[in-house]
């Protein structure tokens, strides 16, 4: 009797302690869906208005706008998506390591972005657009080269 009131205590003491670790990874993997979700987003924008720039996609302005818009938009967003604890994904380990050039290179990618969401905004021709749109996609690359694994 005292040897299963023992191994109950044990049970609920073990499950008790592996518990938050569990509620832990939940909310680090929940963080990283969201992370990743909001790349896929961003990146959906930027492979619209790729193809029309590529011309493979023939140039709608108004749809080029509005990816530009929501590309930038989504620019604002990602930034937040790196807190502390949330290492997972493909995020190199590196990142954790050198936030003050992370945030320089998330500063560029929102600055170009948005760059490139008011010039479309002015009605600026598609030739104009074309650099201002390889700059931004530039911005995503630097990122990526230094702190995002395959
Ligand atoms: C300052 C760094 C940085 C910048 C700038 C950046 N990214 Fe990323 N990106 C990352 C990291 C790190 C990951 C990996 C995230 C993860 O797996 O949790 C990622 C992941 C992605 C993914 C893959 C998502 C998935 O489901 O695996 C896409 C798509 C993406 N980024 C697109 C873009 C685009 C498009 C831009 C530019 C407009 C951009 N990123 C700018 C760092 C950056």
């Amino acid at each position: 009797m005292r040897s299963i009131l023992r191994s109950t205590i044990l049970v609920a003491v073990v499950a008790a302690l592996t518990m938050p670790a569990f509620a832990q990874d939940a909310r680090v993997a929940q963080q990283v869906k969201l992370r990743q979700s909001a790349f896929t987003v961003l990146g959906a924008q930027m492979s619209q208005m790729g193809a029309m720039a590529a011309g493979r996609a023939p140039y709608d302005a108004k749809a080029f706008r509005l990816a530009a818009e929501r590309a930038a938009f989504m620019g604002t967003i990602v930034p937040d998506l790196f807190p502390a604890g949330s290492a997972g994904g493909k995020v190199k380990d590196e990142l954790w390591q050198n936030s003050a050039d992370f945030q320089k290179l998330m500063n560029d990618m929102k600055s170009k972005t948005a760059a490139l969401s008011a010039a479309a905004a002015k009605g600026e021709s598609f030739d104009a657009l074309k650099p201002l749109f390889g700059a931004a996609g530039g911005s995503c690359k630097a990122c990526h080269d230094k702190y995002k694994a395959d």
